[in-house]
């Protein structure tokens, strides 16, 4: 039995890293999938990867014009929406003396605020048996040196799921924060050996996390097999934060 057999999932930054990793997932196990993104080509490729029944409606999630064309067809195509993961996002690093009000703009405006009114828009269309899984990062628990932009912005995604999760429970609908550790996918090709070193040395299982093995864990987070969790942060980091 496929674990998600006629469910509707949504999957914002579904083209690329962990988002495409979730919806390849999700599709194998019988969704309807709708992934966004800004890049046409980048949504193209997606699609042939994803397989099985599967959209790209383009978008950029920080415009509310595009947020509300995105769920306009979402409602025409699908009538219901099961389950939205919000994996699309952004790392930038900047100590202290190099913040500026357009770094934590740009991080906050993806991370925090899109994410915000997309759960917004997504649970008008969703009815009871819900599930919201979104995607913060061990970064919002622990230290990382260069990234508290970003830290921070993790740590507002798994506060709001906590209190979501006393707001949305009488709907039906359970929000949990799924929080990988550094995971081999694009956003992470930024980075130089010398930081990747270092990651890898705090890594109790000593290697990145590959896109898959968080996909699993939105796997367990989305379907009925998590029934009774509500307003977990789920790290799956190799043991990182331990
Ligand atoms: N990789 C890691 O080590 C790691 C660790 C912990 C947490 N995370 C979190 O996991 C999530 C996914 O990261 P990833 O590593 O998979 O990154 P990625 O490979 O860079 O993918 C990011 C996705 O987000 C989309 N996106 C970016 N800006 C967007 C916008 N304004 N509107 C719509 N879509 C947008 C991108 O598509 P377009 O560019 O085409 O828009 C792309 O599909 C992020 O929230 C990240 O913070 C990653």
């Amino acid at each position: 039995m496929l674990k998600l057999q006629g469910k509707t999932a949504l999957i914002t930054g579904g083209s690329s890293g962990i988002g495409l990793a979730i919806a390849r997932r999700f599709a194998a196990e019988g969704a309807k999938v709708f992934i966004t993104g800004r890049r046409q080509a980048q949504l193209d490729t997606a699609l042939a990867e994803i397989g099985g029944d599967a959209e790209a409606v383009p978008g950029d999630v920080t415009s509310t014009a595009d947020l509300d064309r995105l769920f306009a067809t979402l409602a025409e195509r699908a009538g219901q929406l099961d389950i939205l993961v919000t994996s699309s996002g952004v790392a930038d690093y900047a100590p202290l003396d190099e913040i500026t009000e357009d770094h934590i703009d740009c991080i906050f405006d993806l991370n925090v605020r899109a994410m915000v009114l997309t759960v917004q828009r997504a649970t008008r269309q969703m009815t009871a048996g819900g599930t919201i899984v979104l995607v913060g990062s061990i970064a919002g628990t622990v230290a990382n040196p260069g990234y508290a932009t970003y830290s921070a912005s993790k740590a507002a995604v798994r506060s709001y799921a906590r209190t979501w999760t006393h707001e949305l429970a009488a709907r039906g609908i359970r929000v949990n924060t799924l929080s990988p550790g550094p995971t081999d996918t694009p956003m992470f090709d930024g980075v130089s050996d010398a930081l990747r070193e270092t990651l890898t040395s705090r890594i109790p299982f000593r290697r990145l996390g590959r896109p898959e093995e968080i996909a699993s864990a939105a796997l367990f987070l989305a379907s009925d097999d998590s029934s009774f969790v509500g307003g977990a942060d789920l790290h799956v980091d190799g043991g990182m934060v331990a």
